[in-house]
């Protein structure tokens, strides 16, 4: 599928009037994300049939991370590969599914980068899932597609935005002025526009991180958390709330929605590794999300848009939401 389908007109018709700094959206990147858009929506559909069209279970398959694929992570990857391949606009794109990236035949300049089923525990269980994706521009765009093209900061990011497939399906997006959401209308095949200037309250009392991990942490993220659990009465003198849903995407749709902070930090299991999250196709597009409503986003020891990649498929170590929660594990760290 591409910009060429008859539906989604609301988004395409969003993407053609809005104003990104007082400049029109290059009709390039237009092009890109309604065949993202298009895409995710069908993705939506076929989510929302599950084991009715044989959707769950096991692909029995491995992935470049190591990890064993879903059905579903090699279904997504396929679609979002097929639906954008046709545009003009795009140079090429990397998936956290393939080891490579893949040269399209267009003659544009732009990069996509995915995780195209973010929450992959969660298909079976019924539980939201999502598509996080990001978008870059080639610097050299004569020169012959290299994985080295990819390797930019998030600072570089001209889009980024995520699908999460969940009672509703809901797309945020930033063109790099703010966040804006759209939820899926299922009967007109239509993303329609439902929040403009989404904010990130600036401070919370809501944490999300997976406390079976406690006994890895580093001792920063131990000491946060600890005077989260004290409550009235500890450090923070104010009780807590946690969450942690184990997708990415519908934790960070939360902090999004009403404030909070997420974390997946770094910890002793793997000693080796930096996190467990991936920084081109989750940690980048979800912090650059972030960071243009408002909140903050960093490993510990550097704001993660920052962070200058040196691997296509890099880990890294993620804490992002709330400002003054952020600036407080900054402070921790240091
Ligand atoms: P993916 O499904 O793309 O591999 O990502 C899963 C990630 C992320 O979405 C989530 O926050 C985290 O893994 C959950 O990890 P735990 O199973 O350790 O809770
Ligand atoms: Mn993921
Ligand atoms: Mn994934």
């Amino acid at each position: 599928m591409t910009a060429s389908t008859t539906f989604n007109t609301h988004f395409k018709q969003y993407l053609e009037t809005v104003q990104v700094k007082g400049n029109a959206v290059p009709t390039g990147l237009q092009e890109l994300l309604v065949a993202v858009a298009d895409t995710c929506m069908t993705l939506s559909h076929e989510v929302a049939q599950g084991a009715l069209i044989g959707l769950l279970g096991s692909a029995g398959t491995g992935n470049v991370q190591g990890e064993v694929q879903q059905k579903l992570d090699v279904i997504a990857n396929d679609l979002l590969i097929e639906g954008v391949k046709g545009c003009q606009s795009l140079a090429g794109l990397a998936s956290e599914e393939m080891e490579l990236p893949v040269a399209v035949q267009g003659t544009g300049d732009y990069l996509l980068l995915f995780d195209p089923l973010d929450g992959s525990s969660n298909i079976d269980v019924n539980v939201s899932i999502g598509t996080i994706f990001s978008v870059l521009k080639k610097q050299d765009p004569a020169a012959p597609l290299q994985t080295t093209d990819f390797l930019l900061s998030g600072r570089h990011q001209v889009a980024a935005g995520y699908v999460v497939y969940g009672p509703q399906t809901t797309m945020a997006l930033t063109l790099g002025d703010g966040v804006v959401m759209f939820t899926l209308n299922r009967v007109t095949s239509e993303f329609v526009l439902i929040k403009e200037s989404v904010e990130i309250a600036h401070a919370t009392k809501e944490f999300s991180i997976n406390m079976s991990n406690m006994r890895h942490w580093a001792e920063p993220v131990r000491r946060y958390v600890d005077e989260c659990l004290a409550g009235v009465g500890g450090e923070r003198d104010k009780d807590f709330n946690m969450r942690w849903i184990a997708s990415m995407v519908a934790d960070v749709h939360r902090v999004l929605s009403r404030g909070g902070i997420f974390m997946y930090p770094w910890d002793q299991r793997e000693p080796h590794k930096p996190g467990k999250l991936r920084l081109m196709y989750e940690a980048n597009p979800m912090s650059f999300l972030v960071e243009q409503a408002g909140g903050a986003s960093t490993n510990g020891d550097q704001l993660i848009m920052d962070l200058i990649p040196t691997d296509l498929h890099e880990r890294v170590s993620v804490m992002l939401g709330s400002k003054e929660e952020i600036e407080r594990l900054q402070r921790y760290h240091a």
